[in-house]
């Protein structure tokens, strides 16, 4: 089952080109790689997912949703299908662990008793439970990230975007984050990573989709 589709999706900034005529399926359960050099338009495919940025030209379709005619309305339906991760953890620094990640979840309107339950479940499943009265800066950067990727998760995605999230990370902890994915992507989520970490690529052996210029180059 294809989980997203793009058909000959162009993005015009102004003053320029994002992307151009860019095709690209991810299916159910993959993990891809998006590389390339900075400005190659790595991020407008994030957007583009997310549909924060539409196609000036084709169309991207993700899940049951289509660029060409996804309402209002149904972007918040969308956006928790998809958990998004990035560089800098984006935390809201004035609430502790369990409640930046409850917070995803109040707002789709769920119960205090199953948000409890799935808060719970992520921070497990991230080795966060510990630490789930802390507020974010008493955080390394790694566990700050790990935090991120609960609330991402805490809606159950389908897919899990990641854009450079081990930019920020010594090695080390990359590789750690790096880990965290992969047991997330066997677990069945499909997972979109944009990275500059050559060595975390190389060495995970995942479908790498190369983007220069706004055009892909695989
Ligand atoms: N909101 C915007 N307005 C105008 N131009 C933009 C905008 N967002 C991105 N661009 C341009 O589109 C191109 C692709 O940018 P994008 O952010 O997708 O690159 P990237 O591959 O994510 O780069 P990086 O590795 O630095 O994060 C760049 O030339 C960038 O300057
Ligand atoms: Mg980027």
């Amino acid at each position: 089952m294809n989980l997203i589709k793009f058909t000959n999706v162009s993005v015009k900034y102004r003053g320029g080109e994002g992307l151009k005529q860019v095709n690209l399926l991810v299916r159910k359960g993959e993990f891809v790689f998006l590389v390339g050099p900075t400005g190659a338009g790595k991020s407008t495919v994030m957007k583009l997912i997310a549909m924060s940025e539409r196609p000036s030209e084709g169309t991207v379709i993700v899940g049951r949703f289509n660029s060409g005619n996804i309402t209002a309305k149904q972007i918040p339906y969308l956006r928790r299908q998809l958990g998004i991760v990035f560089q800098d953890f984006k935390l809201l620094e004035d609430r502790n662990v369990y409640d930046n990640v409850a917070f995803a979840m109040i707002v789709t309107g769920a119960k205090q008793r199953e948000i409890k339950k799935q808060v719970l479940r992520v921070l497990a499943n991230v080795g966060l439970s510990h630490k789930r009265y802390k507020m974010p800066h008493e955080l390394s950067g790694g566990e700050q990230q790990r935090v991120a990727i609960a609330r991402a998760l805490v809606n159950g995605p389908y897919v899990l975007l990641a854009d450079e999230p081990t930019g920020n990370l010594d090695p080390a902890t990359a590789a750690e984050i790096m880990d965290l994915l992969e047991k997330i992507n066997a677990r069945g989520t499909a997972v979109v990573m944009a990275t500059h970490n050559y060595a975390l690529v190389e060495k995970a052996r995942h479908r790498v989709v190369r983007l220069e210029g706004g055009m892909t180059v695989n």
